[in-house]
Order: structure tokens, then sequence, then C-alpha cells
């Protein structure tokens, strides 16, 4: 819905969207390989505020930062980016790409909002206000959320019509941009909600799994914010000898087919044995770190099921326990807080 905002003179409308972060169950990195993952939306959001106005003004609330750019300013970054990205992806070694969005102030949110503006054709400024529940860098999703939220919010604010599909697909050149070569399947699960089925290929295979998550026990555990962004894990994981990591990829992809059936049966004794099998895979890849290890291993022990989420080196956990108490015990005896998320809501829409 539009919201009229009375200031002194002119009436100025603001437009709010929000997208969910996601949690990984299973298939993360070997799904960047064409194999497929369970991608799930978290009840945690990120928000953004939109209105007509002078240049572009971006104010980031949960970092507290803010910057204001020209319309020219911000097509000659897009350019810049994607002749960076052309080259990047032609010497597959996307270091470059990373440096200069770490470098520039508000650089990734500055890409993000450069190519939505060059993929909707816009040429006018507006005010953007972004403020997030779901924390940076964590393997929640925060920088898939915006990379929907930002396309609908402009969508929204200069009538434009997007499909969901078609907000999807300027995510996925946005999250492109910021993380090298992804697979497609976070902005994918930001942008539809609930649960997905997602399987990167031409097109992509990505299907909603119709799950009641109300009675579930998963929890999350946040280990810490990794050193290294996304795409630095993914790249340092394609960095690894094929004879090494191809059959670990292929195993992950057969525990998650696996993991599907035992999801619609539901079969939980499984469900927990996968989650822990695919760590322990994750954990071969080099991905995982001690914190996470030490979680998996000590809810391992109480017949739990525990793994990462997403890219890895910290961030967040999702475990599994019928027991609650015992679980949630167990992290806390690990110095860990245990947080018990909404699973399966909603994906992007205007608040
Ligand atoms: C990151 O949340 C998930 C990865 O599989 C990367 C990707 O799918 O693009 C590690």
């Amino acid at each position: 819905m539009i919201k009229p905002h009375i200031s002194s003179r002119v009436v100025i409308f603001v437009i709010t969207c929000s997208a969910p972060g996601k949690t990984h169950l299973i298939g993360e990195h070997a799904v960047v390989y064409g194999e497929p993952a369970i991608i799930i939306s978290v009840g945690k959001r990120a928000y953004i505020s939109a209105e007509k106005s002078e240049n572009v003004k971006i104010y980031a609330q949960d970092i507290n930062q803010s910057g204001e750019f020209s319309i020219s300013e911000l097509k000659e970054f897009t350019e810049k980016l994607q002749q960076l990205w052309d080259k990047c992806f032609e010497t597959k070694n996307f270091s470059p790409l990373y440096s200069l969005l770490k470098n520039e102030h508000l650089g990734h949110i500055e890409a993000m909002i450069a190519k939505t503006m060059d993929e909707l054709d816009l040429n006018s400024g507006f005010k953007l206000q972004i403020n997030s529940d779901i924390p940076i860098g964590s393997g929640l999703g925060s920088s898939a959320a915006l990379s929907v939220a930002v396309p609908k919010v402009l969508s929204e604010l200069f009538k434009k019509n997007l499909t969901l599909d078609e907000i999807n697909q300027v995510a996925y050149k946005i999250e492109s941009l910021a993380h090298g070569t992804p697979s497609g399947g976070d902005n994918s699960i930001c942008c539809y909600g609930g649960a997905l089925w997602f399987k990167k290929g031409t097109p992509n295979v990505i299907e909603p799994l119709h799950l009641d998550f109300t009675k579930k026990n998963f929890v999350l555990v946040f280990t810490g914010i990794p050193k290294l962004t996304t795409g630095e894990l993914v790249s340092n994981v394609r960095s690894l000898d094929p004879e090494y990591r191809d059959p670990r990829v292929k195993k992950i992809g057969e525990y998650t087919y696996e993991m599907r059936k035992c999801l619609v049966k539901p079969d939980f004794t499984r469900i927990k044995e996968l989650m822990n099998l695919a760590q322990e895979l994750l954990a071969e890849l080099g991905v995982s770190i001690d914190v996470i290890d030490r979680i998996h291993k000590a809810v391992k022990e109480i017949n739990g099921g525990a793994k990462l989420s997403g890219a890895g080196g910290g961030g967040y956990m999702v475990c599994y326990h019928e027991d609650l108490t015992l679980l949630d015990q167990t992290i806390r005896n690990l110095g860990y807080i245990p947080e018990h998320v909404e699973l399966g809501v909603e994906g992007v829409r205007t608040e």
C-alpha cells in the first residue's frame, strides 16, 4: 500500500516492501555445481521504504550509514562493475570484484541499487531507507533479501509492475555482481518465500515444498560473523582439487534428494542423520569452523541434527531435536543462544 505523508506543502508517497531471510536445510555449496538444495524462508525480514526525490539517497539504518549519489554516478558504477564482473568471470577469479565492493562506501548496497536502476530503466531519483532484522553476512540471506526487496520497492514506486519472476531475475543479476557466480537459490527463496526445492540449470528448477513447520523443532544458532564473504567461501570450494571436491558435492546432492522424501514422510530420525552427514561433508569442503563443529558434535551426541546453514565460515547453524528443552540446554551449555524463528514465511511483499 502506498502511504501518503503530508510534509509542509507537498504530499509525499512512501512505499515500503520487505523480504525474508532464509536458512539452508541442506544442499548449500553443492547447489552451485547443479545439485539441488532445500531452502526455507525465516521470519526475520529486510524492510525498504522508498519515496521519489532528487538524486539517489540511501540510509541504511541498521548499519548507520548513508550516502547520496547522482544518477550518472550510479550508471557509471554499474558499467564499471559489469566490466569487472566479465573480466573476473573470464579469469575465474572474483577477488578484484569483492575488494572493490568491500572498499567502496556502501559498495554492496550501491551496486544493488545501480543494477536495479539499469534493469528497470530508471532515470529519476528516490530516497531509500533500509531497515533489516537479518544480521548482515550471517548466512541468513541478508544480501539476498535486499536483492529482491530493492527491485520490488522501485518497481512499485515507479509503477513498473514487475512480476515475482521478473523481480527474481533482477535479484539474481544483483546477487551475481556481489557474489560472482551464485546459484540463485538464495534470491529465489527470499522472493517466493515458503520452502523451496531449488536446482540451478537452464532453466532453474524452483518447486515449492508444502511443509508444515509450525510444530517442528528447528532451532537457529548464531556462531559469529564469518571472516569471509559468501563469494569468497564459494571461491575457496571452487579452488579445491575437483577429484577431492566433486564426490563430496555429489554425495550432498544424494542426501538432498533423500531429505526431500524424508520431509514428506516425515522421517525425523533420518532427517537428523542427513543434516549431520551434510555438515560433515561441508566440513571436509573447508567451510565449517571449530565452533560449528563443537555444536554439531554436542547436538549429534544427544541424537539431534545440526549443520551450518549457507556459505559457512561461521554465521547461522540450523539444528533439530524432538526434545526442544534438551536441544536448547545443549546449545546454551556451549555458550550459544538457540533462536526459535518462524519458518516458511511469506516472500517479498509490499507492507
Ligand atoms: C549461500 O547462502 C549458499 C551457497 O550455496 C551459495 C549459493 O547457493 O550461491 C553457499
